[in-house]
């Protein structure tokens, strides 16, 4: 049991071939995979799930990026998941990402961060549910 979060391995990362070694250093952290799948967004459907930031000056450019390759969502389970997470990736710019951290080691730039990671318990919920069905999470 415990708390959960979401994340997605971004377009960047996955077309880098860094899936592998980042899954790898979340399951190591001690989260446990609830969900996981390796999918496509449309501009749309990104749009969609960054809609809280659409009157940011980033957020065409964000849409754009976030569906253009294949990404992996998953929804990870570990006492004080969303805190422990975003420790684990660091910075949203990773200019600023401590050593050590997943964006630190494969972020390209700050909208090519590498991975997204929950900011609260409530979004984890909606944005776990944004991708995935009740039969996909166990
Ligand atoms: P994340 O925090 O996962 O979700 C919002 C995303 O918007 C963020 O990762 C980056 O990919 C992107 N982003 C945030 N701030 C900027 C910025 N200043 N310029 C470009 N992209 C950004």
């Amino acid at each position: 049991a415990g708390n959960k979060t979401f994340t997605m391995i971004k377009p960047d990362a996955v077309a880098d071939g860094h899936t592998g070694a980042i899954i790898k250093m979340i399951e190591e952290a001690g989260f446990r995979i609830v969900a996981l799948k390796k999918t496509v967004l449309t501009p749309e459907r990104a749009g969609q799930f960054y809609e809280v930031h659409k009157e940011r000056g980033f957020y065409n450019d964000l849409c754009k990026y976030m569906s253009s390759g294949a990404i992996v969502p998953m929804i990870l389970e570990k006492d004080n998941a969303v805190a422990d997470f975003r420790k684990l990736i660091g910075a949203t710019n990773p200019a600023n990402a401590d050593e050590g951290t997943i964006r630190k080691l494969f972020a390209k730039s700050i909208e090519a961060n590498a991975i997204h990671g929950s900011d609260s318990d409530e979004n984890a919920e909606i944005e776990g549910n944004f991708f995935f069905a009740r039969t996909e999470k166990f």
